[in-house]
């Protein structure tokens, strides 16, 4: 049975993520932060599909690091871990504080990377993979996100060194690079703002989580064992 690591199954993505896997036969550790019920009702259907298979839900706030040790002591076996979780701040760099610079490094770079450390041995007895939920603004850059697009590059540039380091442990480390993809996180754009938006993605839509997940799916299954360190773009053409 292959188990993976979902971080950020409360939000659109890492659903879409834990359905598909599912699906396929994993099992699952879902993570959430407040979202508790969102992930229990996932469960709940997941646990009725698939009676053969084991999830979990594990609670972590991102940015406080001391509770890291015991949220991994948490984990038995795994093959996988997914990184959908994050969050943007909208706003010009002269506005963001020094403390939301700390607190969105340490949950979005920051805690990953201490999770990538203390599960290391565990992928490695499985040829395990991780991949990121990266954005396409941490290839292009964004202005308003100007710390997201940094904390998203940074992301990317994990992949890129990481992969290198763990490939010689059989571990694959990749990054998805979505563009807009239609979840809550845009949800606040007004229409006129979304008819902006679609008018500069050649694809004229935004993508569905789904799709996003079935990148995910491809990159942690045998076929992809010889992609690694890679940021693979879907974002309909848009900004690549
Ligand atoms: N949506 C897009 O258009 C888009 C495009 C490119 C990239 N992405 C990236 O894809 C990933 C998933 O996006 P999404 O659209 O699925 O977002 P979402 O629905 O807002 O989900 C965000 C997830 O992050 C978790 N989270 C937020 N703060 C946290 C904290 N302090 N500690 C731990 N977890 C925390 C949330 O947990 P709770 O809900 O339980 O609090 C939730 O599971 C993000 O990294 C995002 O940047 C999204």
């Amino acid at each position: 049975m292959k188990f993976a690591l979902i971080l950020g199954a409360s939000g659109d993505i890492g659903q879409a993520c834990a359905r598909r896997l599912a699906s396929k036969g994993w099992s699952l550790y879902c993570h959430y932060h407040q979202n508790e019920t969102r992930v229990k009702t996932l469960i709940e259907n997941l646990e009725k599909k698939y009676p053969r298979q084991d999830f979990f839900s594990l609670q972590l706030d991102m940015t406080d690091e001391k509770r890291i040790e015991a949220f991994t002591a948490q984990l038995f076996e795994v093959d996988a871990v997914i990184v959908a979780s994050g969050q943007t701040i909208y706003k010009l760099l002269t506005d963001t504080t020094s403390r939301e610079m700390d607190q969105l490094w340490q949950m979005m770079v920051k805690t990953p990377m201490l999770i990538c450390q203390k599960v290391q041995e565990k992928l490695a007895r499985k040829k395990g993979s991780i991949v990121f939920i990266g954005s396409v603004y941490g290839i292009s850059g964004s202005a308003m996100e100007v710390l997201y697009s940094t904390l998203k590059g940074a992301q990317h540039a994990f992949v890129k060194a990481y992969g290198q380091e763990s490939a010689s442990l059989d571990i694959t480390v990749n990054a998805i690079a979505p563009g807009a993809v239609r979840t809550h996180m845009n949800y606040h754009w007004t229409e006129e703002e979304t008819r902006q938006l679609l008018s500069e993605i050649p694809a004229n839509r935004m993508a569905e989580a789904d799709e996003i997940a079935a990148v995910v799916q491809f990159l942690l299954g045998e076929h992809a064992r010889y992609i690694t360190g890679t940021i693979i773009p879907v974002t309909g053409g848009w900004k690549v």
